[in-house]
């Protein structure tokens, strides 16, 4: 698998089989993904990772909770800026449409949207979490460090045959993920990562996300 395709078949995958992965496999994706750059090679990543066990207590400790707090605690960083101007607000929205429309699931069945959001704190039933976080010191430079880590696991998960879901929604459950890694006061989660095999037959493992045409996002100067 070429850097092309690895890129082309990443998405993010919400249904996972559970079969399991093994360690030196996440040890290999790890050590590869940190040849990642970061400026000053600070290389400010923390990635904790949990299966079995401790995963199963984590995701039952949350699962009691989310009934009555289904979006979690406040989070410790703001996931989106507010307020959320275009084009970024028609994104979202348009990226939460086709997500649930892969399910049948319509704008008015709140609850049932949430049920299906509360599937993120299972990792979408991924036999693998990783849990990435840095230093409460660092400052937006090395949180996009952090995410050129994170891509480059992803974009390894894919040369094993794998798949993932990057969950951000994990940082509103910051204590009880904090206590299962133990996280140290100084470091903030940022992100899970669900890491496994991808369930093919899932309707909404079907979602192929939209990007927006070239003319938006680059400026060409100088090429005559
Ligand atoms: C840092 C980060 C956090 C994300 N958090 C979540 C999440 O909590 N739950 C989820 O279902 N998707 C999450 N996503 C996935 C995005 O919705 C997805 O990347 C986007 O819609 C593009 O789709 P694709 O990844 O399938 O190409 C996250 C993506 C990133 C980069």
């Amino acid at each position: 698998m070429n850097v092309s395709e690895a890129l082309d078949s990443r998405m993010s995958c919400r249904a996972f089989l559970p079969d399991p992965v093994p360690e030196s496999t996440i040890r290999e994706i790890l050590t590869a993904a940190s040849r990642a750059p970061s400026g000053g090679n600070l290389q400010p990543w923390f990635v904790d990772v949990l299966t079995g066990a401790p995963l199963a207590a984590l995701v039952a400790r949350i699962g009691l909770q989310v009934p009555e707090h289904p979006l979690g605690h406040p989070g410790e960083y703001p996931v989106y800026p507010s307020p959320l101007g275009e084009p970024y607000r028609t994104r979202r929205y348009t990226n939460g449409e086709q997500l649930y429309a892969t399910i049948g699931l319509p704008r008015s069945d709140r609850p049932a949207r949430l049920r299906q959001y509360a599937r993120n704190y299972s990792g979408f039933g991924a036999p693998v979490m990783l849990f990435v976080s840095i230093d409460r010191g660092m400052g937006s430079a090395q949180w996009a460090d952090l995410g050129m880590f994170m891509q480059s696991i992803m974009l390894l998960a894919r040369e094993y045959g794998l798949h993932t879901c990057p969950q951000e929604s994990w940082s509103a459950w910051h204590p009880e993920v904090g206590d299962a890694i133990a996280l140290p006061a100084d470091r903030m989660l940022f992100s899970g990562i669900a890491l496994g095999f991808r369930d093919d037959t899932a309707p909404i493992n079907r979602l192929r996300t939209e990007r927006a045409p070239l003319e938006e996002i680059a400026t060409f100067r100088g090429f005559g």
